[in-house]
């Protein structure tokens, strides 16, 4: 099966890498050529990694290699593509321009999935000649690593594309999830984003510091919701009587806490310069085989995912 990945940034790059180690031939287009040699560098940045992991094999490297060809030929990247991953800029009338040129030279039937963090797939899709095959398909950073897909659709999305596309998803391991209805930042930013609101209220109040929050998440719930999500974790901590026991038992305090919890709807002023004199202080602050630069972090994290992948049996 042939693939295309059009814009080759970091996502991009991320979906030309995880697209190769499931064996399919993929194309990835960008308009600028330098954009493209970094893109190159970051795959094969990606792949020794998972060879240094001991995930994949010289072989399997070497395969990956050549099963991703980069071109800024729009007509050369998708003319054999099934499945279009649309990478570009978040902007609407780039990706308006980027899905145009796609159908110049694309298969009418192609799935054109955009990688899209948060704009709506009707308008992205507006202008387009076959508006009917074009999803949202939001991706994890590190794609390569991060099983989820949000699926979304447009007014003019027919649902026998979504099935495919889920069909397609799962059938590269990924865990697509399809959303009933558009909403503005998916499912799983909204989570995170509610969860980060709290995380700047306790220490705007000085209840904590900034790597005492981080400490909470990463030494406490953190590690349970890599394994389940909210719901699972209250039936458990609910026993016999499951969730609902549970929430029988928490409900009046919780919604005493709920009444002192943030519910602001715009970032307080200058937290951005605060927050990163926090984060600083905190990464100096950890142990040198943890990583102390962004390099060094990113590389611990992505060892763990690695470990908690093999549990989830998802690599
Ligand atoms: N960065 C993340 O964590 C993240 C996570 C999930 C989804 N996304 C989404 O993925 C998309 C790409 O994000 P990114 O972080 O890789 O951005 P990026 O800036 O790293 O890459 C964008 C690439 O698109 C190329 N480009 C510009 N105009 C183009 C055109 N007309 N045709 C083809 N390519 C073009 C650029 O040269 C660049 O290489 C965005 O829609 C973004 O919202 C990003």
């Amino acid at each position: 099966m042939k693939v295309a990945c059009i814009g080759s940034g970091l996502i991009g790059s991320g979906w030309a890498t995880y697209f190769a180690l499931k064996g399919l031939e993929t194309t990835m287009f960008d308009i600028d050529e330098s954009k493209l040699e970094e893109a190159v560098e970051r795959i094969k940045s990606n792949l020794k990694f998972l060879y240094e992991a001991e995930v994949i094999d010289e072989r399997a490297f070497n395969q990956c290699i050549e099963r991703i060809t980069v071109t800024t030929d729009m007509k050369k990247a998708v003319e054999d593509a099934e499945v279009i991953q649309e990478n570009g800029p978040e902007n609407y009338e780039i990706k308006q321009k980027i899905i145009q040129d796609i159908e110049l030279y694309g298969k009418k039937d192609a799935i054109i999935a955009s990688s899209t963090s948060g704009l709506l797939i009707t308008e992205i899709a507006k202008g387009a000649n076959h508006p009917e095959r074009i999803i949202g398909a939001h991706p994890y950073n590190p794609v390569q690593l991060i099983p989820l897909v949000e699926i979304t659709k447009g007014e003019a999305t027919e649902s026998v594309y979504i099935d495919k596309a889920v069909s397609f998803y799962q059938s590269i391991d990924k865990e697509p999830i399809v959303l009933k209805k558009e909403a503005l930042g998916f499912i799983s930013n909204r989570l995170a984003l509610a969860l980060y609101r709290e995380a700047v209220e306790i220490v705007e109040r000085g209840i904590c510091t900034v790597e005492e929050v981080d400490k909470a998440c990463c030494f406490g719930p953190g590690l349970r919701y890599a394994l389940m999500g909210p719901n699972l974790i209250y039936q458990l901590g609910g026993g016999k009587y499951g969730i609902q026991g549970a929430l029988a038992h928490m409900g009046p305090s919780v919604e005493k806490w709920w009444e002192d919890m943030a519910d602001w709807k715009k970032w307080p002023e200058g937290y951005g310069e605060r927050v990163q004199k926090g984060v600083d202080e905190e990464m100096e602050n950890r142990r040198e085989s943890h990583g102390k630069t962004n390099e060094d972090i990113a590389m611990f994290r992505d060892k763990g995912l690695i470990m908690l992948l093999k549990y989830h049996e998802k690599m």
